[in-house]
């Protein structure tokens, strides 16, 4: 799997920086993953440093991290399940707002975050904004039904890699202890098949691609474009 250069990076500090001007005070907040959100995260820090009362979910072991930095005081789903605004990275985002996440591995846990915020916000550099969806889909699946999963997913016409970890031998383990397969269908024709096909998947804790995107945050030309779910 390959993570988005860093060419995009001037992008995804503007986008993700735009963002965090829709963060009120008083809000609960779900906390995305990944290099784009970070810098939402990092502003949301600055709010809260002169005076902003908000409350985080992470949504990963990073996201976590990154907001006890920032200065950010932490909550959780059992505490506050309902969230007023969530805001995350992807990989790839199309013009009907479809999104795939996971690059991070952190899907799992992003979706159940962004699930329980009335206003999910994907922040995004220009690559990521794209006609069909063709990125590769990550499934995180139990360890235990990782060849099986494998093989359904080439019964769906996918590829399937399980994704190797850089600085560790074997596969990557998620924050939840769970492998992650790469299942690469090329250009996905029907995004909410497949995400249904996914789903039913036996030992599938959760697939990367997302229906739930109220509104996009992206950067093309330089300029910060908002998208809306209509
Ligand atoms: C985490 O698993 C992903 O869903 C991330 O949100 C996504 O990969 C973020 O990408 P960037 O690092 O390019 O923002």
């Amino acid at each position: 799997m390959v993570r988005t250069p860093d060419s995009n990076a001037e992008e995804k500090k503007t986008a993700g920086e735009a963002a965090a001007e829709m963060v009120r005070d008083g809000m609960v907040l779900g906390l995305g993953t990944g290099s784009t959100v970070a810098w939402t995260i990092k502003r949301i820090g600055e709010m809260v440093e002169v005076g902003m009362e908000v409350l985080g979910v992470p949504t990963s072991y990073q996201a976590q991290e990154l907001a006890i930095a920032s200065g950010i005081p932490l909550t959780t789903l059992d505490q506050d399940p309902i969230l007023d605004l969530a805001i995350d990275g992807v990989d790839q985002i199309s013009a009907d707002l479809t999104a795939i996440k996971g690059g991070g591995a952190a899907h799992a846990r992003e979706k159940v975050v962004a699930s329980s915020a009335q206003w999910f916000v994907i922040v995004a550099d220009s690559s990521k904004y794209v006609d069909f969806l063709s990125h590769p889909v990550p499934v995180e699946v139990l360890p235990f039904a990782a060849r099986l999963a494998q093989i359904w997913i080439e019964e769906l016409g996918g590829t399937p890699t399980i994704r190797q970890a850089k600085m560790k031998d074997g596969p990557v383990i998620t924050d939840n202890g769970n492998f992650v397969i790469d299942a690469d269908f090329g250009v996905i024709e029907d995004p909410g098949l497949l995400a249904a096909q996914l789903s039913e998947i036996p030992g599938v804790v959760e697939h990367g691609i997302f229906e739930n995107v109220d509104e996009l945050v992206v950067v093309i030309d330089g300029e910060v474009k908002v998208f809306s779910r209509v």
